[in-house]
């Protein structure tokens, strides 16, 4: 079939509301961040399954390249006028919140720019959101919301306590959203990532922070000679001494948000769950993947562990394969390596822009 064709049965279908199987009203889903890390996996994961996407980022930490083709609305969250346009230009069904500013460790340095883009952001798009009379809205969250675990593997009801600006940003956010329901009527889902990792099998689109923070990319990207690459601390509570990590597979968290907008559109009530794969991995065993998946030898410096590190983030997602129906399809820590070093080893300078 031609493309032009699968767009016309596309849109035959929809205007049919034959598309989904129970009849759901068509719409536009609006990917905000989308042209970044994990949004942009999102937007081809929606192509996929047949659905009108739209995009809106602003293009700060994300990458046109990755969209390939898909529309954007180039606008910032914090400009609430040009969030109101895009509803009002727009039938725009639900929302998938991905947009943010992500690192820790200036979080804590400048709390200020992070409480600006995460929480002000995120009440300007959920009160576009409102005021449009959408009903369906799903929020990028993270383990960093729980702190350091009193218990592993995680469950949602765990405690609640960031130890970094970033984490209280996020959660501050799902707080607002658990607010905004009785009163507004704005079902969400919160979905908290443990690590992301990989990027689509074809290697074609993938994981492109500046700077980048994230173990495996740093990894990937010293041993294509691009930085430098430190073990923080060989001497934790674990078997190995090294800090270990719940990694998760790019594509199964597009997958999981597919699954939470099906939740959504069916009534589900709002909510929240961890998606990991309740897998702890140590650095040293990221390590030893990396060197088999690659081949090549890697000696890295251990220096001292970083402050607010914990030992152990493993989550448990039970809730998100019971109630979601969620079975993540590349719970394997080589092939999240191989799939993020075919990106990587082809595109060892990222993204064209
Ligand atoms: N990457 C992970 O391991 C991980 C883990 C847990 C949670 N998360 C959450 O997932 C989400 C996506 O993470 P990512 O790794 O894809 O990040 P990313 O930086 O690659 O993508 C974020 C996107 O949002 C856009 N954006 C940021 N602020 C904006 C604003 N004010 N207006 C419009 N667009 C804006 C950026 O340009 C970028 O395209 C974030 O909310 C992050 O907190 C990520």
């Amino acid at each position: 079939m031609t493309f032009g064709l699968i767009l016309a049965v596309q849109a035959t279908c929809r205007a049919l509301a034959v598309c989904h199987p129970k009849g759901y009203p068509p719409g536009v889903i609006l990917v905000v961040g989308g042209a970044g890390f994990i949004g942009s996996h999102m937007v081809r994961a929606l192509h996929q399954a047949g659905e009108d996407v739209l995009v809106l980022d602003n293009l700060e930490k994300g990458h046109l390249a990755a969209l390939r083709g898909a529309p954007l609305v180039k606008a910032d969250l914090r400009d609430r006028g040009a969030l109101d346009q895009v509803f009002s230009d727009h039938d725009i069904e639900a929302v998938l919140h991905f947009a943010a500013y992500i690192e820790v460790g200036e979080s804590v340095q400048n709390p200020a720019r992070y409480y600006e883009n995460n929480v002000l952001g995120s009440l300007n798009l959920a009160q576009a959101a409102v005021t449009a009379g959408v009903k369906q809205f799903v929020f990028s969250s993270t383990a960093a919301v729980y702190g350091e675990p009193v218990e592993v593997p995680i469950p949602e009801g765990h405690p609640k306590k960031p130890t970094n600006p970033y984490g209280n940003t996020k959660l501050a956010v799902e707080r607002m959203l658990r607010d905004f329901d009785p009163a507004y009527g704005l079902k969400s889902v919160c979905l908290r990532y443990f690590n992301a990792a990989g990027s689509d099998p074809d290697g074609t689109i993938g994981e492109d922070h500046r700077p980048e923070t994230h173990l495996i990319p740093r990894i990937l990207l010293h041993l294509l000679g691009q930085g430098d690459f430190k073990v923080f601390g060989n001497d934790y509570d674990t078997p190995d001494g090294t800090c270990v990590r719940d990694y998760v597979h790019v594509v199964d968290l597009a997958t999981a948000h597919l699954l939470a907008l099906r939740y959504l559109r069916d009534g589900g009530r709002s909510s929240v769950f961890n998606l990991g794969n309740g897998q702890g991995h140590s650095v040293n065993q990221v390590l030893e993947a990396v060197r088999i998946v690659t081949g090549l030898p890697l000696h890295p410096q251990v220096v001292p562990r970083r402050p607010g590190d914990p030992a152990r983030l493993v989550a448990s997602s039970d809730r998100a394969r019971s109630v979601l129906g969620w079975e993540p399809q590349f719970s394997g820590l080589e092939t999240m390596i191989a799939h993020a070093w075919a990106w990587t080893s082809q595109h060892p300078n990222g993204y064209p822009d």
